[in-house]
């Protein structure tokens, strides 16, 4: 099971790194890139996957922690999903979706 937390974290790290780096790059182009899209649902996907782990081995998680962290993803998410569908977006809107990723970074480290 350890080695299974363990893939889903470096994917779950990957996943938000992919979404964090492609906003900012973006921002010359003031677009959401595609690969956000990916990143975010990587990050999701991995992060619920790991709280059943953990949960089935002896490790608990934070719970309302985790719900803190969902709900900020599902919001990146929908920034994600109705970016991705304009032409153009301000670099605000780019600066709130890594806004948004950081504070997730922090809750995770921070929120002990
Ligand atoms: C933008 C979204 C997210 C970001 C930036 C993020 C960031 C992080 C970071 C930096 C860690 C490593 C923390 C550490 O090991 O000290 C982590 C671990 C973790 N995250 Fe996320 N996360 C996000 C979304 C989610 C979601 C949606 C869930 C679950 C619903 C989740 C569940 C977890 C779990 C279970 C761990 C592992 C904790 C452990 O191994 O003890 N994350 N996340």
């Amino acid at each position: 099971m350890e080695i299974v937390h363990g893939v889903l974290l470096v994917l779950h790290l990957i996943g938000w790194a992919i979404v964090l780096g492609g906003v900012v790059a973006s921002m010359r182009s003031r677009t959401v890139p595609a690969g956000a899209w990916h990143g975010i649902l990587t990050a999701l996907v991995t992060g619920v996957l790991m709280v059943g782990v953990l949960e089935m081995g002896d490790d608990h998680v934070n719970n309302v922690k985790i719900g803190v962290k969902l709900l900020v993803a599902i919001v990146v998410a929908v920034l994600v999903w109705r970016g991705r569908k304009q032409e153009e977006v301000t670099n605000g809107y780019l600066g709130a979706i890594a806004g948004l990723v950081a504070l997730n970074v922090a809750l995770a480290v921070l929120w002990r």
